[in-house]
């Protein structure tokens, strides 16, 4: 159990989920907290949708509390709820993290992007002028996609299962990044000739999941990236690896996104 020495003045901080038996940000903060001796502690808040805007009225007047990071279901009906969404979450049109300001305002951004490609560029993987292939354009997915347009990226293909949503999400990309070629395709189009493919999919969660790609059909030489943590080692990461390609894994996504989020909120944590 923590042994955070909570006060009258310990900054208060949430999650908002429902349920929220499976998030694990207090955990995960709480024990940043604690390490780097920071006076804040962050609790798990299940709000079922319909409540959702008066638990929020609340917090927005309560007066030691400072910020929210944001899951399932409540991403999209948050961004609404925001007084102003930073670019992150404008153009995605969600938000994984709020900021309550002093004058009792809410302001939301979505780090899903921006932690990914600070992961990547961390391990030593840069987009600037890079051909990439996206599986996936889910809710991670398409936070990925504008912020691997943002990091330079040459040319974005999304190839998705639903390929009315990869081309959707295409357009939004291609509007606001003009510099970069992005298209929306079908899953099973040809993954050959990119130097980068990225697994946003949710296929390789679960044992017996279908691959997201091909791995034969990869050109030598293309890095293999994946967004899932649980494994760490995928299927697809391990058959890249196998065959030689340089691989990534899900979880400096997360690890940078806690540390973006912390920031976002006004609580930043040590790096
Ligand atoms: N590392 C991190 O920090 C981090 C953060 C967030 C999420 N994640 C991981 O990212 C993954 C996606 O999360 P999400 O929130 O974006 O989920 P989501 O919104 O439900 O999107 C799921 C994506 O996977 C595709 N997909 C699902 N089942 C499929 C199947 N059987 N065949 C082909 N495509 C399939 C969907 O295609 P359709 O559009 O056709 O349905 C969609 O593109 C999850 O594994 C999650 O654990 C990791």
């Amino acid at each position: 159990m923590p042994t955070l020495d909570i006060t009258g003045k310990t900054a208060v901080y949430g999650i908002l989920a429902h349920p929220t038996d499976h998030v694990r940000a207090p955990q995960v903060f709480n024990a940043a907290y604690e390490a780097a001796g920071i006076d804040a502690v962050l609790v798990p808040l299940d709000v079922t949708p319909e409540n959702l805007a008066t638990v929020v009225e609340a917090l927005k007047v309560t007066r030691n509390f400072h910020g929210l990071t944001v899951t399932v279901p409540h991403k999209v009906a948050m961004a609404d709820l925001c007084d102003e969404l930073a670019p992150g979450g404008e153009r995605v049109g969600s938000v994984n993290a709020i900021r309550f300001t002093e004058d009792g305002r809410m302001l939301g951004d979505n780090f899903d992007g921006k932690g990914y490609v600070t992961g990547m560029r961390k391990a030593g993987f840069d987009f600037a002028g890079k051909k990439v292939l996206q599986l996936g354009a889910g809710g991670a997915g398409m936070s990925i996609a504008f912020s691997v347009a943002e990091a330079g990226a040459a040319e974005i293909v999304l190839a998705n299962r639903t390929v009315a949503k990869a081309e959707a999400l295409g357009q939004r990309v291609q509007a606001a990044f003009p510099g970069t070629s992005v298209s929306g395709v079908a899953a099973d189009a040809d993954p050959a000739g990119y130097d980068v493919v990225i697994n946003t999919t949710s296929l390789g969660l679960h044992d017996g999941d279908a691959l997201p790609v091909d791995v034969d059909r990869l050109s030598a030489g293309t890095a293999v990236s994946e967004i899932i943590m649980t494994p760490v080692h995928t299927e697809l990461l391990k058959r890249a690896e196998a065959k030689g390609h340089p691989i990534y894994f899900g979880k400096p996504m997360l690890d940078e996104q806690i540390k973006l989020i912390g920031a976002f909120m006004g609580c930043p944590l040590p790096d």
